[in-house]
Order: structure tokens, then sequence, then C-alpha cells
């Protein structure tokens, strides 16, 4: 593993793109900083972070043979990998929101960023960007999140913290061929936030609908129960799930 520090950069996917395209950085590259000026989230969003309080770092993993039909199977271990941490660690309640938004209760604690390269049918190379709140308390402007600070009481070292969480993240990338889709899926179906609990969705452009949460497809769209006892799949592009 190789780790590049950066004091501040817009957002680590980018520049981790850019030392990958232009250098060719190397396999499990990691690139991490203290304020990123520019972070993106899922969905074109905006991540914001507290500076020098949170782990924002992106990861780059080569593969070799993997689909791309293979991309939910990926997000899933990637989720998983990180799920696993926050347990170990004792953070409570500890959830997948899916698609890939990492709860404690129902504040949001981590999110996942994956950006995939192809070549041909195959996902060659990917870049994981990972925004983890670790030490910061306030979050008056986004009163959905929390820390491990606020879940835990007490403040984490980050390079530990970084360190930790490369370790977990490697061990499910190094196996993702040997990992059967069907146990990867039931591993993060057991973990779903509101699995199982009437939801409210919104489709876009369409009024708020109630659904219940069954679990994801093959693709790893969301199945949903709804109201009139039909079971629809849902593409992350079509529907979001109120927290
Ligand atoms: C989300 O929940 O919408 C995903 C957020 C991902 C944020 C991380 S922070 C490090 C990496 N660099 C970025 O620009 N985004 C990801």
């Amino acid at each position: 593993m190789h780790i590049v520090k950066l004091d501040a950069i817009g957002s680590t996917n980018s520049y981790l793109k850019s030392l990958y395209t232009e250098k060719g950085a190397k396999d499990m590259t990691v690139v991490v900083t203290d304020t990123q000026t520019d972070g993106r989230g899922q969905r074109g969003a905006v991540w914001e972070t507290e500076p020098g309080k949170n782990l924002t770092f992106s990861l780059l993993k080569y593969f070799s043979g993997l689909g791309v039909d293979e991309h939910a199977k990926l997000n899933c271990l990637v989720a998983l990998a990180i799920f696993r941490v926050l347990q170990e660690w004792g953070i409570p309640n500890v959830r997948l929101k899916w698609p890939n938004d990492i709860m404690s209760g129902n504040q949001k604690i981590c999110g996942i960023l994956v950006e995939n390269m192809l070549r041909g049918n195959e996902i060659a190379s990917s870049i994981i960007g990972i925004g983890l709140n670790v030490n910061q308390t306030n979050f008056t402007n986004l009163p959905k999140a929390t820390s491990i600070y606020l879940a835990l009481g007490k403040a984490m070292d980050l390079e530990w913290a970084l360190r930790t969480l490369i370790v977990g993240l490697r061990a499910n990338l190094e196996t993702i061929s040997q990992q059967s889709w069907l146990d990867v899926r039931k591993s993060y179906e057991e973990v779903l936030y509101k699995k199982d609990r009437v939801s409210i969705f919104s489709c876009k452009d369409n009024a708020p609908f109630n659904g219940i949460i069954k679990g994801i497809t093959r693709n790893g769209e969301l199945k949903v129960l709804l109201e009139d006892d039909t079971i629809q799949h849902y593409a992350v592009k079509q529907i979001r799930l109120h927290s």
C-alpha cells in the first residue's frame, strides 16, 4: 500500500483519478487529505466535512476478470468491509442504507463513492472514496449526520483509523472473485437499513410513496413491496429512500 497525504485538495477521488490516468498509479494507492474543498458524493451531491476532523480518502484497486455486471457485488463488499470495522469499533446500530450509506441508528456516519474504470466488459480498476465522520462534534448544517466521537464519546486517531479501514477493504477487494454473489448479497441484506419496515421513498418528479424494503436483486436494485402487494425493483437513479 502506498499512502499519499495532502493538506488540502478538491476531491481525493478526482485527484487519484488524475494520478491513475497521468502517472499510472499503483494498485492500493491511497490518497488522504485533511481538507477537501470540493468533495463529491453519490448522485452528484456535495460531500461536506470539517477540515482535520474526519477521514476523507480514496483507494485505487486494480482487478482482473471482474465483469461490469459485478459492480453491485463490488459496492456491497466495500460497504460490508467498512460496516464490519465500524462494528468492531463498537459503533451502535450500524446498518447499510441502500445503496451504500453507512448509518448508526438513523444518522449517517459514512458515505462511499465508488467510481469504476472500464475496459470492454470488465471493471479494470476502481477508485473507492470514503468519507467517514470521525472526530467532528458539530453537525448543525447536517442534522442527520453523526460521527464516531458522538457515537462512542471519545476521539479516535485518524491515522490508525485509516490503516484499519484499508486492511478491511483490502481483505474484501482481494477476495472478490472467490466470494459468491449470493453470500455477499445475503450478508448485505442482513444488515440493510429499514429492511422489512415501512419506508418512505421519492421517485424523480413523483409524490413520495410508502413501501417495505425486501432486499436487493442480482443487479443490486432495491426490491420494494408496494401497498398494492406488488414487488417493484428500483435502480439507484430512480428512487431515494428517506432517512
Ligand atoms: C455519499 O454519501 O454521497 C458519498 C460520499 C463520498 C465522499 C468521499 S470523501 C473522499 C472521496 N472523495 C470525494 O470527492 N468523495 C469521496
